[in-house]
């Protein structure tokens, strides 16, 4: 996973550099500089003042010496001055000449903090956005680059970002997560197309139905309906949809329609006196198989593929190499996004590898709220992970 979001204190940080978020001297201060100075010792201070100091925006580097990391990178970032005074190109800056020194020193891992995002008052939420368009826009950019970018928040950094970075993604969550059996449970008496044939659905049950996942979409709502009222439909729908299992377990397992009993669906003559090697002989399209056929389909190389499912080559070379590769849930999520899939299609390549996507955990009403917004940037994808306490993708 080329970048990573991690809660940790970057002193500890066993990578090959951490980067300081240092002033113009260079001669140490407060904050992550003197967390950084303290760890690695006076030396390090020696070094620095060989170095004529710094500009904002600009990085240099030095030895790691009582640290766990071989390298410390030196950048000034902006002081925040109401954001009107060049303060983003700059921040930008600093992520972008710190990763050049890490490449030019053939650093393979890097950690940074959230620059200025201290004393220098740059508002965190927008801290972190310009480091991971700055950080992700780099790794794309430089696809020969095997290297891994933690962006490392520590203390309170974490608490502060969530829902302010993603209010109506909160929304989302406790329109879609808020009941999460009558949700789980519906959506899935859905899915087992319990209802009609046609798909439509049994007169007393609203059409005002959340986007499902079951990929048919919600009919449109005439008008939002107030929380209290949602709630109570959800009963009322978790109510029918157990009345339904129980007639469908009452049928012993038949595809019950609302309106009508179904016939258990027919076991093909040919089907029944084949062996077990007949029927493994039949399988489906594999996960390996179906990525493969979407990538050539998406016109996309194996390189931007993985870069932008935030996978590492290695394992992309894993899954290309084995037509029953069967990839973890994140991994197979992670490239659903970089193929930018409808949910229907994401929902059938999770099935491939075993998976599926449902309501009753925040990871997949996140996930759901991504694909469905068509929005596929992956580090912002990991950012709302992570400020939700879910494993990121890649
Ligand atoms: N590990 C990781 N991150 C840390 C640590 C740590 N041990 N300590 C602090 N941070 C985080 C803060 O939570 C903040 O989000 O580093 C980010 C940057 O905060 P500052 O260290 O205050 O840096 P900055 O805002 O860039 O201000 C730089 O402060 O310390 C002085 O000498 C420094 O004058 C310079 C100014």
């Amino acid at each position: 996973m080329p970048l990573q979001l991690v809660r940790n204190d970057i002193t500890k940080m066993k990578v090959d550099a951490i980067v300081n978020a240092a002033n113009s001297s260079l001669l140490g201060g407060g904050g992550v500089d003197g967390a950084i100075h303290r760890a690695a010792g006076p030396r390090l201070l020696e070094e620095c003042r060989t170095l004529g100091g710094c500009k904002t925006g600009q990085a240099k580097i030095t030895g790691g010496y009582d640290l766990p990391a071989k390298y410390v990178i030196h950048t000034v970032g902006p002081v925040w001055n109401g954001g009107t005074h060049g303060e983003e190109a700059l921040l930008a800056g600093c992520y972008r000449e710190s990763m050049q020194l890490a490449a030019a020193h053939g650093c393979t891992s890097v950690a940074f903090p959230l620059i200025s995002a201290g004393v220098y008052g740059y508002p965190k939420a927008q801290a972190l956005r310009v480091a991971m368009d700055a950080l992700s826009g780099f790794l794309l950019a430089h696809a020969e680059l095997d290297m891994t970018v933690y962006l490392v928040l520590f203390g309170r950094d974490t608490a502060l970002l969530g829902h302010a970075l993603f209010p109506d993604l909160q929304e989302f969550i406790d329109d879609h997560y808020a009941d999460e059996h009558t949700d789980s449970l519906y959506e899935r008496a859905r899915r087992q197309q319990l209802f009609s044939q046609s798909g439509a659905l049994p007169e007393n049950q609203p059409d005002a139905l959340p986007y499902g996942l079951s990929g048919m979409p919600a009919e449109p709502q005439t008008s939002a309906p107030s929380k209290k009222g949602s709630w109570l439909e959800k009963r009322r729908r978790k109510k029918d949809a157990n009345a339904l299992l129980t007639e469908e377990a009452a049928a012993d397992g038949a595809v019950i329609c609302h309106a009508a009993q179904a016939k258990p669906a027919a076991v093909p003559p040919a089907a029944k006196k084949d062996s077990l090697n007949d029927w493994v002989a039949r399988l489906d399209e594999s996960f390996q198989q179906m990525l493969l056929r979407k990538i050539d389909e998406a016109g996309i190389t194996d390189v931007e593929c993985y870069k932008r499912a935030n996978l590492d080559r290695k394992l992309f070379s894993k899954i290309r190499s084995d037509v029953h590769y069967s990839p973890s849930k994140k991994t197979a999520v992670a490239l659903a996004i970089a193929l930018r899939l409808d949910m229907t299609e994401t929902e059938d390549l999770l099935r491939k590898a075993g998976y599926a996507l449902s309501r009753s955990n925040v990871f997949d009403v996140i996930i759901e709220y991504f694909i469905s917004n068509r929005k596929y940037n992956i580090f912002e994808i990991n950012e709302a992970l992570f400020a939700f306490d879910q494993v990121t993708l890649g």
